[in-house]
């Protein structure tokens, strides 16, 4: 299957991200701790996330021209997230310093012997971006706009613009919110995570979720699924399937973000939805070989070598 999508060539960057960046701290632990416990820490990660950012990181990394569009905070954490970016080669020219705020962080406490997590998270106010924010000059630089659909409405905006100014809009679709609808209907590549048709549209069935919310805007519809890989939604309404790769995996943080990276990388080859698919699986499970939400991004060859190896190129 083809994506059939004239995508502009006439811009400054091949991509532009609009969305998340955080920090996680990552304490593997030798067991679950108990209320109270005062425990050492096996091994401690200060490891760059959030969704459009990891995304651009994979993006920069595969050798596109990538931009991230964002807010980070004016504190320490807010900084490291901001240098990990610019250090893969990302664009960050139009990221909004906000002074005096705390950068979106998470403690995660991980289970050493099953993986098992426990993950507090914070996430100031004052780092949302509003619709206002959104300028044409920011979001619409790419000839693909990658939106993680978090503040919704400044997403939506962002969307927008950019059909306006004829960028590609890809979605990755995790939560259901104010603005959400609006955003849909101005994508036109959604690839969700696995919870989300369902809570979208609230319909339990894979296929005919995906059919109805390409109905709200989107001319292609998807989603991933952990390990078994993703699915997207045919052009008679069945489903193509793409399985996972089978990976040592030491943390699936940032799986779907590194997929996303990948899916916008295949499609600005023109390649079909399934060879993009296939390479798409392979970076997310590559990623997942080591900590952190950024720990195991690859490369266009270590790629293609996972792909050989299952004798699938
Ligand atoms: N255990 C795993 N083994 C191999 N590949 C995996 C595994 N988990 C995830 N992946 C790969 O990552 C992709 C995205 O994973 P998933 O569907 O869990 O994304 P997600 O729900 O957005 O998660 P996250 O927000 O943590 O990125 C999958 O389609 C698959 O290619
Ligand atoms: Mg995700």
């Amino acid at each position: 299957m083809e994506f059939g999508l004239a995508i502009r060539g006439d811009v400054e960057f091949d991509v532009v991200g609009f969305g998340l960046n955080a920090v996680d701290h990552l304490c593997v632990m030798p067991e679950q701790p108990e209320y109270g416990a005062k425990l050492p820490i096996d091994t401690f990660k200060l490891a760059p996330g959030g969704q459009a950012a990891s995304a651009m990181v994979q993006c920069a990394r595969l050798g596109l021209r990538a931009k991230y569009v964002g807010k980070v905070g004016g504190d320490e954490i807010g900084g490291f997230s901001l240098r990990s970016i610019e250090a893969a080669g990302v664009d960050t020219s139009d990221v909004i310093v906000a002074e005096g705020v705390t950068n979106q962080l998470a403690m995660i406490i991980i289970d050493g012997r099953t993986g098992e997590r426990t993950i507090l998270w914070h996430r100031p106010d004052e780092i949302a971006t509003v619709p206002s924010e959104m300028t044409p000059e920011k979001v619409c630089a790419g000839r693909v706009l990658l939106l993680d659909g978090h503040d919704a409405p400044a997403a939506a905006r962002a969307a927008e613009l950019a059909r306006e100014h004829g960028s590609v809009v890809v979605l990755d679709a995790e939560t259901v919110k104010e603005g959400t609808a609006e955003l849909v209907a101005n994508t036109d590549l959604l690839v969700a995570s696995s919870r989300f048709p369902s809570l979208f549209t609230g319909e339990e069935n894979p296929a005919v979720a995906l059919s109805l919310i390409s109905e709200a805007g989107p001319s292609f519809v998807a989603m991933t699924l952990g390990e078994k890989g993703a699915v997207a939604l045919g052009p008679d309404g069945d489903l193509i399937a793409s399985p996972g790769f089978k990976v040592d995996v030491k943390d699936t943080t940032g799986a779907g973000d590194i997929f996303h990276g990948a899916f916008i990388y295949g499609l600005l080859q023109g390649w079909s939805v399934e060879r993009t698919f296939t390479f798409s699986n392979a970076a997310a499970a590559l990623n997942c070989t080591a900590l952190g939400a950024r720990g195991g991004i690859a490369g266009r060859d270590e790629i293609e070598a996972l792909i050989k190896r299952d004798g699938r190129l």
